[in-house]
């Protein structure tokens, strides 16, 4: 079903890939008297739902930042259930956009989950490997800095006999990083009144636009996504050009 303001999309101006901060699912919670957690069962399901759109719409690669490196730091209890929601959604698959040929890949430490966790991850991800519209890469123990760190690692250990300066390059890293099968995202979509990337894909967003809205992430709706999109397609993106 159309939504509104959907008409007006530029089809051959889409971005190529975006990427959502999914915040203020406490907040959420807590203006309707319940534990925060219902606030991240709430933006789960935001999340396939904003997945099934941009897919609709044609949008090819999509990023969200889900769990990051500092999250841990949250009540113990806070952190279980979210890990318990994950750990249901990638048992059972999402259920909304199984079948709209959607590659899921995980991005972050995935050493630093739960054993069985770890092994739910890479299922998912063997079982969704051929799928061609869209790639979704999903951000689980994720900080910018930490993959940047384990790109340079990476490459290192790679390039067993020694590696020298000229192999450094832009490409390189840029295809060592987990977000490897997607180009830079052109638009990071943060909601929820705060104005930070928030350690999220640090070396990818260097030309990236941004939108910023204070709706809380269990409101984003599919109409939002339609306006992000339009608030994209009416900047001048210059590249440090003229
Ligand atoms: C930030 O909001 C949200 C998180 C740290 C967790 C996000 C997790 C989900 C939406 C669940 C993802 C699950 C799947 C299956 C994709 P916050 O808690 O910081 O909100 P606040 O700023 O209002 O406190």
């Amino acid at each position: 079903m159309a939504t509104s303001g959907e008409h007006l999309i530029d089809k051959n101006n889409l971005p190529q890939h975006i990427a959502f901060i999914m915040d203020g699912n406490g907040r959420w919670a807590k203006k309707r008297g319940k534990p925060r957690t219902f606030g991240h069962a709430e933006g789960a399901k935001v999340f396939e739902r904003i997945v099934e759109k941009a897919g609709d719409i044609g949008i090819p690669h999509l990023t969200f930042y889900a769990f990051s490196t500092e999250n841990w730091k949250r009540p113990k209890q806070e952190v279980d259930t979210i890990m318990q929601l994950l750990r249901d959604y990638l048992k059972t698959g999402f259920r909304k956009i199984e079948h709209k040929d959607v590659r899921i890949n995980v991005i972050g430490d995935l050493t630093g989950l739960a054993p069985d966790l770890q092994e739910e991850v890479h299922k998912l991800m063997e079982r969704t490997k051929d799928r061609k519209k869209m790639i979704v890469n999903l951000a689980l123990n994720y900080g910018g800095r930490d993959e940047i760190v384990r790109a340079v690692k990476k490459m290192v250990e790679e390039a067993e006999g020694g590696i020298s300066p000229e192999d450094i390059t832009d490409a390189a890293l840029s295809a060592h990083m987990d977000t490897y099968l997607s180009p830079d995202p052109d638009l990071i979509v943060r909601p929820s009144g705060e104005y930070r990337l928030s350690n999220f894909l640090i070396w990818q967003c260097a030309y990236a636009e941004f939108w910023f809205s204070d709706i809380l992430w269990p409101d984003f709706s599919e109409k939002d996504l339609v306006d992000c999109i339009l608030a994209y397609q009416g900047r001048n993106r210059r590249y440090g050009g003229v």
